[in-house]
């Protein structure tokens, strides 16, 4: 049975972005594989060491898989900073992940640019830490949104080269993965680049009726198309994305041929699609302040993950520490 590992960063709420790039297919990959899906607690630390709110978000996080349908009796639910093992492979690993491969990496460019003052070195290694999350269990596929696939290549890399320095075929490649045949970006509604908390753009899966109406009504758009099919610009594409995914196939027909023979309203789309998301939103929010208001719960599940990810992961940590030659 093949093996999957994947994790959220505990940064707030979570969005349609993760839920359609990640969440999505842990559901589906749970009835058919040996599953892993952790909260990044410590990847969250790169961008803020101090965060009162990191125990409050990881339980959120908690709650959110709960409310998705993610079921704690098929997969390990775990917190990162619960399993030390990772952090020792990660240790090792880090001996064979070279400088100048780090710093090439987009995300660590872009995240060196919003935090000139916070450069460290856990930023510059996240890559690593990935790396020892996914491999820590020899998982081979990694179900992430588009935005992780260089992250997912650096892995690879660091794998061969694991398995290569020891001549042994001990690590399986971990690649990316998604049930749609291409992996996922959901796109902000400000017109260009993907939904995300930083980005300060995103629909969120506690959103209420109202909130989901006010930031669906402010979505960019252009002055409408003044030939019949015209090609889209980015923010109208983006809303026609939406479409595809929250509206039926003849509704979507429907706004194409609006937009196509130039008679479209822009307007009309909006809270047409408003009323969509909160259609799929909606339970997932009610379940979601469920969940939450039951801590001990989410203690439990946390505390059972554990014991789970710790005995898969001190296995594999003992294996590794014999092929690299420590005296055991
Ligand atoms: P994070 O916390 O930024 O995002 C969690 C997941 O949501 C996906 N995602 C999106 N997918 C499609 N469209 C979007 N707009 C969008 N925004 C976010 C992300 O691709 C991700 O799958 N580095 C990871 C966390 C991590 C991890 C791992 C993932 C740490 N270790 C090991 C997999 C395996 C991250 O920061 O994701």
């Amino acid at each position: 049975m093949d093996t999957v590992v994947s994790g959220i960063r505990p940064t707030g709420e979570l969005h349609l972005g993760n839920y359609f790039g990640a969440i999505k297919n842990f559901i589906k990959l749970q009835e058919t594989h040996k599953c892993f899906f952790f909260i990044a607690d410590v990847h969250s630390l790169t961008t803020h060491l101090k965060n009162e709110k990191l125990y409050e978000n990881t339980l959120k996080i908690v709650a959110t898989y709960l409310a998705c349908g993610l079921d704690y009796n098929k997969v390990a639910i775990y917190r990162q900073s619960d399993v030390p093992e990772i952090f020792e492979l990660y240790t090792y690993l880090n001996m064979l992940a070279y400088k100048g491969e780090l710093e090439r990496c987009v995300t660590f460019k872009e995240k060196a640019k919003k935090q000139p003052d916070n450069i460290n070195a856990g930023l510059l290694t996240y890559p690593v830490l990935m790396t020892a999350d996914i491999i820590i269990h020899k998982a081979n596929k990694v179900p992430v949104g588009k935005d992780q696939e260089q992250h997912l290549e650096m892995a690879r890399n660091f794998v061969s080269r694991f398995n290569r320095i020891f001549n042994i075929d001990f690590f399986p490649l971990p690649h990316p993965y998604s049930f749609d045949d291409d992996l996922i970006k959901i796109p902000a509604l400000d017109g260009t680049g993907k939904m995300g908390k930083s980005e300060n753009n995103a629909i969120y899966l506690t959103d209420d009726v109202n909130i989901i109406q006010k930031k669906v009504l402010k979505a960019v758009t252009d002055s409408g198309p003044t030939e019949p099919f015209q090609s889209m610009s980015e923010p109208i594409k983006n809303l026609f994305t939406f479409l595809k995914i929250f509206a039926s196939e003849n509704d979507y027909n429907y706004f194409l041929n609006e937009y196509n023979s130039c008679k479209i309203k822009y307007s009309e789309l909006k809270y047409f699609l408003a009323e969509k998301i909160n259609n799929f939103v909606q339970p997932i929010r009610e379940k979601i302040f469920e969940f939450f208001e039951n801590k001990n719960f989410l203690e439990k599940i946390l505390n059972e993950g554990k014991e789970k990810a710790r005995s898969s992961a001190i296995k594999t940590l003992l294996e590794v520490k014999k092929i690299i030659g420590f005296k055991i």
